[in-house]
């Protein structure tokens, strides 16, 4: 179960959002370091949600899954209207930092078949490996990280909602994405329901 921490621990751990790491379409990223040492990303959401118990039921059940190839989260914070999660620090940041940046040409043939392998066990735990079935939604290199060894991890469940698995065909209404990513049936509201399919689509 991911830890719960104070606003002003989030302060501290961050030294006051010293270092921005990014910002997606929930929120910003800032670098943190807990009192043992460990390295952290701490996302700010912008879009709380209205009720803070859901959110930390969600996280709860976030937090239980764990795999090598899925970004750790390690802690929330709830205050206010405010609310933040803490995940696991990757040092070599998002794939596509390095599929798309001209200066890295870091990974070769070998590295690149590696992270398509990591990536799809990470998706196939998602899909079948957890008590939910996860549908992510939002595969794309941005929220694909990979750590010091350049080992990939799926990262960002901000658009993942859960479902029980006999449940596999979801409401379209529930269904979102990145433009340019999305599965087609994402997008064209009158095919009926989505399913883990979209996901790979994405890939
Ligand atoms: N755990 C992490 N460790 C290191 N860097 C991270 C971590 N999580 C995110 N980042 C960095 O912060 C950037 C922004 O991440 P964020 O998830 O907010 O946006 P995104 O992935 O571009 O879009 P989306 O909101 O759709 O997920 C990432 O591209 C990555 O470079
Ligand atoms: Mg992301």
């Amino acid at each position: 179960m991911p830890i719960r921490y104070s606003f002003s621990e989030i302060k501290k751990m961050t030294k006051g959002f010293r270092e921005r790491l990014g910002e997606g379409g929930f929120g910003t990223i800032f670098k943190g370091t807990l009192r043992s040492g460990l390295q952290v990303a701490v996302k700010m959401l912008s879009q709380s949600k209205a009720n803070g118990q859901d959110f930390i039921n969600e996280v709860a059940s976030i937090g239980r899954i764990h795999h090598v190839n899925i970004v750790q989260l390690i802690g929330f914070c709830v205050h206010g209207s405010k609310r933040a999660l803490i995940y696991e620090f990757m040092p070599n940041g998002s794939l596509n930092k390095h599929i798309f940046s001209s200066e890295a040409n870091i990974l070769n043939y070998e590295k690149t078949y590696d992270i398509a392998l990591g990536v799809a066990r990470g998706i196939e735990y998602l899909h079948q490996g957890c008590d939910m079935q996860i549908l992510h939604f939002d595969i794309k290199p941005h929220n694909i990280l990979l750590d010091e060894n350049l080992k990939p991890k799926v990262s960002d469940f901000g658009l993942a909602k859960l479902y029980p698995v006999e449940d596999s065909i979801v409401p379209l209404t529930c269904a979102r994405g990145t433009f340019g990513y999305m599965a087609p049936e994402m997008l064209y509201k009158n095919i009926g329901g989505v399913s883990y399919k979209a996901d790979v689509e994405c890939c």
